[in-house]
């Protein structure tokens, strides 16, 4: 059966909810978007770098300090930006999400449990909010943040790696079966983007061996990441407008899909390799030999 395809508006001057945004691309995708006329409605569990947030917005905006993983304060919120929303809703992009670095043979439950609570079931929680809202509409685009890690597999990754297939997978079906209705859905894929995400990761031990305190991880993943939140957000927000189903952020998060295709049981040699040139250019291995044993 033949579906017909519908035009889509430019998101510019919709409503636009978005989680996670206190910080990095979630506050940078606010920015750009108030900026062109949209009301936000944002929310963020820190609820002082949220109002951070709302207090850099030239334009309308709704913000409530929420946890993600919390389903009921995302149906409550859904129903406060619904009665609030001064123009229809264009776009709910769940954003929000955490870090962690730790080997499965070392991992601990909890903080494994933590983190895809938010990054996959925070995801969940924020479509099951406004997807009825949406179908009631008949229109919007429901964007979920994946990552090249939603791609690929990446030693003291297992819960990220997890968290991020899931939303992928989650995100292609939804998009599936919505066909035949005003609403999509789209999947974000990132490469690095400079943001503060790994100054809030829960971190074991040092992913390369290196043993670096989680604050040189933190440094050195500022210093490696290519793209900014601005640019990430500049790249989302032309991905939507033209009807993407994958968004890829960063030229490194293209090569990421075409080597996966390529060479799907040898990309990691390859990865590994771009790794290591990476850590050299910043000084991080020539001075330091791996100390992990396992
Ligand atoms: N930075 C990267 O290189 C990169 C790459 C790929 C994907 N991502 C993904 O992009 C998303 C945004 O991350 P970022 O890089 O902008 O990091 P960031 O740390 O700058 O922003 C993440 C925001 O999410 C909020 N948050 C965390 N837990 C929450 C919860 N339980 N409820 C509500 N809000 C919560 C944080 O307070 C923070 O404001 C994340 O899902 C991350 O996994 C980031």
């Amino acid at each position: 059966m033949r579906v017909a395809k519908r035009a889509r508006a430019p998101i510019a001057g919709s409503t636009i909810v978005i989680t996670g945004a206190g910080s990095g691309m979630g506050r940078a995708f606010a920015q750009r978007l108030s900026a062109h006329g949209s009301p936000v409605a944002i929310v963020d569990v820190n609820g002082a770098a949220l109002e951070e947030t709302a207090a850099s917005l030239p334009g309308p905006v709704l913000s409530r300090t929420v946890d993600v993983r919390d389903l009921d304060a995302q149906i409550q919120f859904a129903a406060d930006v619904a009665a609030w929303a001064p123009a229809p809703i264009g776009m709910v992009f769940n954003n929000a999400g955490v870090a962690l670095a730790s080997f499965v043979a070392e991992a601990s439950p909890a903080d494994d449990d933590w983190l895809i609570s938010i990054n996959f079931g925070g995801v969940v929680n924020g479509v099951r909010a406004f997807l009825p809202i949406l179908l009631e509409q008949d229109s919007g685009a429901i964007v979920n943040m994946s990552s090249v890690m939603g791609l690929v597999g990446a030693p003291s990754q297992s819960a990220y790696c997890s968290a991020k297939f899931a939303v992928r997978g989650f995100t292609e079906a939804l998009r599936h079966e919505l066909r035949g209705t005003g609403v999509r859905a789209a999947t974000v894929l990132p490469g690095g983007v400079k943001t503060n995400l790994m100054r809030t990761a829960r971190v074991h031990s040092d992913p390369r061996g290196y043993g670096r305190s989680a604050d040189e991880i933190a440094s050195e993943f500022e210093q490696i990441a290519r793209s900014t939140p601005a640019r990430a957000a500049e790249v989302i927000h032309r991905g939507v407008d033209a009807g993407k189903a994958r968004i890829f952020v960063g030229y490194e998060a293209r090569m990421v899909d075409v080597l996966v295709r390529l060479a799907p049981n040898r990309y990691f040699g390859v990865l590994d390799l771009v790794q290591r040139n990476a850590e050299r250019q910043v000084g991080t291995i020539p001075r330091r030999r791996p100390v992990r044993s396992a």
